[in-house]
């Protein structure tokens, strides 16, 4: 069989992250202080694949490129094609065919988390002699997803988005692997009622021509970070599996409990951090405490601020805020409080939220 090549789908608006995706790849936003993109390489490189289709948008492509390069970082070569806008996953598909070529591929929304790899997928794709393996994961209400019903022998009989009706609650997670044969169903599909070509329509293209698709259950946690609440959770959940305490940095006249990663040229003085939380580096704290399930980027400065479950993106100013939780703060942003326990005063751009 050839080698699978991956395809990592980068593009996309991220509508619903915004402000932060005015003016950053949805992908490039960190998780627990790494890109989600370096999570989804990670996984296509431990699965051995050498060669990696990236599709990126006009707006936020040039940023994915600076992060990716070469490639080189995870072993593999990248070829970057354009998408001129998001008209759909099955679209994706079609415009990397002429770099997949007739090669099995795996297909990796660069949004998603896994904490599982995709080798027993591919396994599953190779001793089956599968047309396509789709990666599930049982879910308690469905009728967000997309829906896989599978028959007696356990393959996949059909397909259906968001039902109203869940006849099972099995979704589609980011992840595919598809022979060839998918190129084909592609190009028999219509754009949906959204105006997309749908991936769903093309896998369930294939299952009408005799396909044969088998699932991937996924047992452990699967992150979707399209909303700030999502990429709240990841964080918590990334933090709480592979937070170590690491302490680089220096740290004077502090209380450091739990697993707490201080990176290097960090400073943290007269403060109180408990873990899980990490500390970027070159990032500056002072007189504050920092509660569990907090990622600090590099660079940020801290004075007299008290945060809890909250990721504050690089370069970030935060000065006299008596509180902050359940918070996303984007980069290079400046809150400053005039004195504890008095009101906040925010300068708030566009699509922003704040919960006082
Ligand atoms: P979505 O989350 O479905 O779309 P989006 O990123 O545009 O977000 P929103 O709904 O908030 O506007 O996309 C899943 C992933 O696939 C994401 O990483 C973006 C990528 N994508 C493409 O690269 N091309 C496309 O045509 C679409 C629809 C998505």
């Amino acid at each position: 069989m050839d080698q699978f090549k991956g395809l990592v789908l980068s593009g996309g608006k991220g509508t619903r992250l915004r402000p932060l995706t005015f003016t950053t790849a949805k992908q490039l936003i960190p998780v627990a202080n790494r890109p989600i993109l370096s999570y989804v390489f990670g996984h296509l490189g431990e699965g051995g694949i050498k060669d990696t289709v990236v599709i990126i948008a006009p707006e936020t492509g040039e940023d994915v490129k600076a992060f990716l390069k070469d490639g080189s970082k995870w072993g593999m070569e990248l070829t970057y094609v354009y998408q001129d806008k998001p008209a759909g996953l099955a679209h994706a598909v079609k415009i990397a065919q002429p770099f997949l070529r007739d090669c099995p591929f795996v297909m990796y929304l660069g949004d998603n988390l896994l904490q599982e790899g995709i080798q027993e997928g591919m396994e599953i794709f190779k001793r089956e002699k599968a047309d396509a393996v789709i990666f599930l994961k049982e879910v308690p209400d469905p009728r967000a997803f997309g829906v896989a019903v599978l028959d007696g022998q356990g393959k996949v009989q059909r397909l259906i988005e968001k039902p109203k009706e869940p006849p099972s609650n099995l979704a589609l997670v980011g992840v595919y692997i598809f022979s060839p044969k998918i190129h084909k169903a592609i190009e028999k599909i219509k754009p949906s009622w959204r105006g997309e070509l749908e991936i769903t329509d093309a896998i369930q293209e294939l299952l009408n021509s005799g396909g044969k698709i088998y699932p991937k259950i996924v047992e452990g946690w699967w992150l979707d970070t399209g909303k700030k609440d999502d990429l709240l959770e990841a964080n918590t959940i990334v933090l709480d599996t592979y937070a170590k305490r690491q302490i680089e940095g220096e740290v004077i006249n502090t209380s450091i409990s739990g697993r707490v990663q201080i990176e290097k040229g960090a400073v943290v003085r007269d403060s109180t951090i408990r873990g899980p939380a990490i500390l970027g580096e070159g990032s500056q704290v002072e007189n504050s405490f920092i509660g569990p399930y907090t990622s600090i980027g590099n660079g940020c400065t801290l004075k007299h601020v008290d945060i809890e479950h909250s990721v504050i993106l690089e370069n970030s100013f935060l000065e006299n805020v008596e509180r902050i939780e359940d918070s996303v703060v984007g980069r290079q942003a400046r809150i400053k409080g005039h004195d504890k326990h008095r009101a906040l005063r925010l300068m708030v751009g566009d699509y922003s939220e704040v919960e006082l």
